[in-house]
């Protein structure tokens, strides 16, 4: 599967996020991870559904991967579908129903993704494997942007990407909080596809040079 470097706005400057989505897609990024919090099932508080419709009228036709950190979660769901986005993961422990809530998202012709916390197992993640298109494993504890990487996270991407070999659909395997150019490589090597990155391309003053750095310690 193709490797997909996913910046997340989180990190980007909101005065002007227009400008700083399409630089980073200029400079070479796949999608755009969009973080929603809520100030209740994480305690800081982000962006809704509007910014997002606000950027697909602003002209920003690629993939945008919401990630809601919210609770409850199928209200929103509705919303960020009309809102243009791509794909909706969530946090199976904030929703009631975990499998209404993957079939809204479907139904509303999104892809949907699983959330899974570093000190969570990852057991719905695999019960819903052959319903899901994506497995976010997240690598720092949700809430806020430029934390250190969870290294006992990558025994848990291994685990999956196995998982994942197994099963005849195709499921993405994405890993999000922490990782920079150094470490790039070894969340690669474990098994991930699909790379979340936000201060660590937000910080650098030339978006361009750290995505092809980053390209170039996964390839
Ligand atoms: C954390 C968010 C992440 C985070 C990534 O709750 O889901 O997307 O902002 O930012 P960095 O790369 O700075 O850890
Ligand atoms: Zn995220």
């Amino acid at each position: 599967m193709n490797k997909i470097i996913a910046p997340s706005i989180l990190s980007a400057n909101f005065a002007k996020l227009g400008d700083e989505v399409r630089s980073v897609l200029d400079a070479g990024a796949d999608w755009i991870h969009f973080d929603v919090m809520d100030n209740h099932y994480v305690p800081n508080l982000t962006i809704g559904p509007m910014v997002c419709k606000s950027l697909r009228e602003f002209g920003i036709k690629d993939f945008i991967d919401v990630h809601l950190m919210v609770e409850p979660v199928d209200g929103l769901v509705k919303m960020f579908a009309n809102a243009g986005a791509d794909l909706i993961s969530f946090h199976p422990n904030a929703t009631a129903n975990v499998s209404e809530t993957i079939n809204k998202i479907k139904d509303l012709g999104c892809q949907a993704g699983i959330a899974i916390n570093p000190g969570e197992e990852v057991t719905v993640a695999e019960q819903y494997l052959e319903d899901i298109d994506l497995v976010l494993l997240m690598s720092v504890n949700p809430g806020f942007g430029g934390q250190k990487f969870i290294d006992a996270v990558l025994a848990k991407i291994s685990y999956m990407r196995n998982l994942i070999d197994k099963i005849p659909n195709e499921v993405r395997l994405e890993v999000d909080g922490g990782i920079n150019p150094e470490n790039i490589s070894v969340v690669s090597e474990a098994g991930a596809d699909t790379f979340v990155l936000g201060s660590a391309i937000f910080n650098t003053d030339d978006y361009s040079n750290t995505i092809s750095a980053l390209r170039s310690n996964i390839s």
